[in-house]
């Protein structure tokens, strides 16, 4: 039996995982990140209240499933602390509900000043659209093996080694802004707080439960289109959002995992810069943002929208593997005099079917074809897939047919319960 299953963004990240992470989570012993910081934001509603989670995994809220913080995953002191706190103060038994893997990197203040210098020094179109939290700098500190693991912050050389880096960040900030000191202070109380938490070998810990046959839940962060060796480079983030990110980012060997379960949006949104072939044109683009809240989660910046992208999504979902697709908001669309369905691009005259993230972005042009419209969907929960209007059912049955993949959970509000399974 395989005991690994994956959750994974198809997009640019913004799928809509967490509230499907948090509706699996009770099948799970355990709910694990692999990859990313607190550039992600998953929001899950309970009883109407949002939860904004960056770093903690989305299994938080439910009792007896276990949250583990894998190796691959870079953590800031500051936003774990006021993110526990947040789940603190709401009863949540955070404590004893998360382990957190010895080799987590962490986000120093001046890994957030270095994020900013970098898109400061970038002009047009190189800009990123950063989140500036520090990731891109942290993870290179990871690579140029400098950086500093959450171990550390109980071993007697931990204030050595962070001004020993802080300091190598010093040499290169030009124009530090004055914050990053006041930063620091609340950089150790964050510590503070972490060391409140169990701490684990991260691959050992995978391997016993493993060993115990229980099950692990793999929580990816952004999506496919973002990751550093196969998305939109270098309009990407610094981590594997992959199915490899898995393996990596948590230790484990690829046999183990079985369901990839990949979101999509039934629409396109990205946050940040970069190619995105099926931008809407901007009256469209506003009614989907308005409609689908698209503001991001971390940021709060407005997210571009468009329309879904098959090749895009047929790209992902074959170098992920995915084995069930699922679906989010497409009650956004519902209203709409007409939904678009990009089935290939035209690039200098040819047509083109296939994604691939070096197509010539500048001169492409997305086709599409027969379009859909369907009615506004009814709030009540649990609607099954009969209930939906034909052209949804349609619009659904097409995505299929073009990804070869089964679409198996429909969300369709932001309530746990608005969702329709197959
Ligand atoms: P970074 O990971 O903060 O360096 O950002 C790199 C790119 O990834 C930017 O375009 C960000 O907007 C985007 N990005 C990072 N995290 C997320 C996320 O959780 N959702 C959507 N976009 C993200």
């Amino acid at each position: 039996m395989k005991l690994v299953d994956a959750m994974l963004g198809l997009q640019w990240g913004d799928e809509g995982k967490g509230k499907l992470v948090d509706q699996l989570s009770k099948s799970y012993d355990v709910v694990a990140r692999f990859q990313g910081g607190p550039n992600a934001g998953h929001t899950i509603y309970v009883n109407e209240k949002p939860f904004v989670l960056h770093q903690i995994p989305s299994g938080i809220l439910h009792e007896g499933v276990e949250n583990f913080i894998g190796n691959g995953v870079v953590i800031d002191p500051i936003v774990f602390s006021e993110e526990a706190g947040q789940l603190k103060r709401a009863g949540v038994l955070i404590t004893e509900r998360l382990r957190l893997s010895q080799g987590a990197m962490l986000i120093l203040p001046t890994h957030r000043e270095l994020d900013i210098q970098e898109e400061r020094f970038r002009s047009g179109q190189d800009k990123i659209g950063s989140t500036l939290r520090g990731i891109g700098p942290c993870y290179q500190d990871k690579v140029g093996r400098r950086g500093l693991r959450l171990h550390e912050i109980h071993g007697a050389e931990f204030k050595n080694h962070y001004e020993k880096l802080r300091n190598y960040h010093l040499q290169i900030l030009k124009d530090p802004s004055p914050e990053w000191k006041e930063e620091e202070e609340r950089f150790f109380e964050g510590v503070e707080e972490l060391r409140q938490y169990k701490m684990v070998e991260g691959q050992t810990y995978v391997q016993e439960k493993l060993k115990a046959q229980q099950s692990i839940l793999a929580e990816g962060a952004q999506g496919t289109l973002l990751d550093v060796d196969h998305g939109t480079y270098p309009y990407v983030t610094s981590s594997s959002t992959q199915v490899g990110g898995v393996c990596t980012g948590l230790g484990l060997a690829p046999w183990h995992v079985g369901e990839i379960f990949g979101v999509t949006k039934a629409y396109c949104t990205r946050v940040g810069e970069g190619p995105f072939i099926t931008q809407a044109l901007p009256k469209e683009e506003h009614m989907i943002q308005e409609r689908g809240e698209e503001r991001g989660s971390t940021t709060g910046r407005l997210r571009r929208c468009g329309w879904i992208d098959l090749p895009a999504l047929r790209y992902a979902v074959q170098l992920n593997g995915v084995t069930q697709l699922m679906l989010t908001k497409v009650d956004v669309l519902g209203g709409l005099d007409s939904v678009k369905v990009c089935v290939g691009y035209e690039i200098g005259g040819d047509q083109v079917k296939v994604f691939s993230p070096h197509l010539n972005m500048t001169e492409i042009r997305p086709l599409y074809d027969e379009e859909y419209a369907w009615e506004k969907l009814s709030r009540e929960d649990r609607l099954s897939f009969e209930d939906f209007p034909i052209p949804l059912q349609k619009y659904i049955e097409r995505i299929e047919k073009e990804v070869d993949v089964p679409v198996s959970r429909i969300s369709y509000g932001v309530g746990r319960e608005q969702v329709c399974l197959r």
